[in-house]
């Protein structure tokens, strides 16, 4: 049905992405799209590849994606690249996943440079090797007055964690006079969060099946949509994006409200 809809085939040219994503209109857009990067280790497998290989595939999809958010002039795209969890795996992989950050960075800074990416991260950075802390300062640094997409990749993230730290930073503030705790509100909370700046999330996708949010953006989604596929991270071609924002952009938000009478 979808193929239908959009007429067209899979491929990663610019002008195949324009064609798919003719269909969506701007408006009806999310600012803030959040996506859980899963199944690389199952695609791996599927392929006969070693777990790594999947992160590695998993890379230029993200690429892709990201460009699909500049075409699309989405405000903001934060990714959940590696959890406080994900320390429990085995050290390779987490060597080789620390180590494709740090590639990243490297190869992937002038691009994003040039094509107006405005790189950040949230989550415990400082808890990273020094020599991935400094790719990182600088990549932010060197995007930070890029105006296009606000892409965000999170490291070493955790929702409850973030929270966490956000109260332990607000109640110091609260008992050194700094803050009335009766005036606390949404606002307050969301600028002592790490997603500071950024919109609320409008749309979460997760990829490979499963259907839960992992510890990923707890207060910042209160109000998201929810897209749940069962296609691996690599197998996730601008063409699912579209087809997943086609069907946010056809959903009727009432944010606690009622519909409104036509
Ligand atoms: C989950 O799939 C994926 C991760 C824990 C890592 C995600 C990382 C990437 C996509 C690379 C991103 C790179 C940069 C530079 C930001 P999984 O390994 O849990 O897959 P499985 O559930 O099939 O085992």
């Amino acid at each position: 049905m979808w193929k239908r809809l959009f007429n067209t085939t899979k491929g990663n040219d610019s002008q195949t992405d324009k064609d798919i994503f003719s269909h969506l209109e701007p408006d009806k857009l999310p600012a803030h799209v959040a996506i859980i990067m899963d199944g690389n280790g199952r695609w791996a497998k599927g392929q006969g590849l070693v777990r790594t290989a999947g992160h590695r595939a998993g890379v230029s999809t993200l690429k892709q994606i990201v460009k699909s958010c500049s075409d699309l002039n989405i405000e903001a795209l934060t990714v959940y690249a590696f959890s406080t969890e994900n320390w429990k795996r085995p050290p390779a992989e987490v060597e080789f996943l620390m180590a494709l950050f740090s590639e990243f960075m490297d190869k992937e800074i002038e691009e994003m440079v040039r094509d107006n990416v405005c790189l950040r991260f949230i989550g415990r950075i400082n808890e990273l090797s020094k020599v991935l802390q400094d790719k990182i300062a600088n990549a932010v640094e060197r995007t930070r007055s890029n105006t296009g997409v606000k892409f965000t990749i999170a490291v070493n993230y955790g929702g409850k964690d973030e929270l966490i730290r956000a109260i332990q930073t607000i109640s110091s503030k609260v008992s050194g006079g700094e803050l009335d705790a009766a005036s606390i509100d949404d606002s307050i909370v969301d600028s002592h969060l790490d997603t500071a700046g950024l919109p609320p999330v409008d749309f979460v996708i997760r990829t490979s099946g499963d259907i839960r949010l992992s510890n990923f953006l707890l207060w910042q989604t209160a109000y998201a949509e929810f897209w749940f596929t069962s296609t691996n991270w690599p197998d996730f071609t601008p063409e699912c994006f579209a087809e997943a924002l086609y069907d946010f952009s056809q959903r009727e938000r009432r944010f606690g409200g009622l519909k409104e009478k036509k």
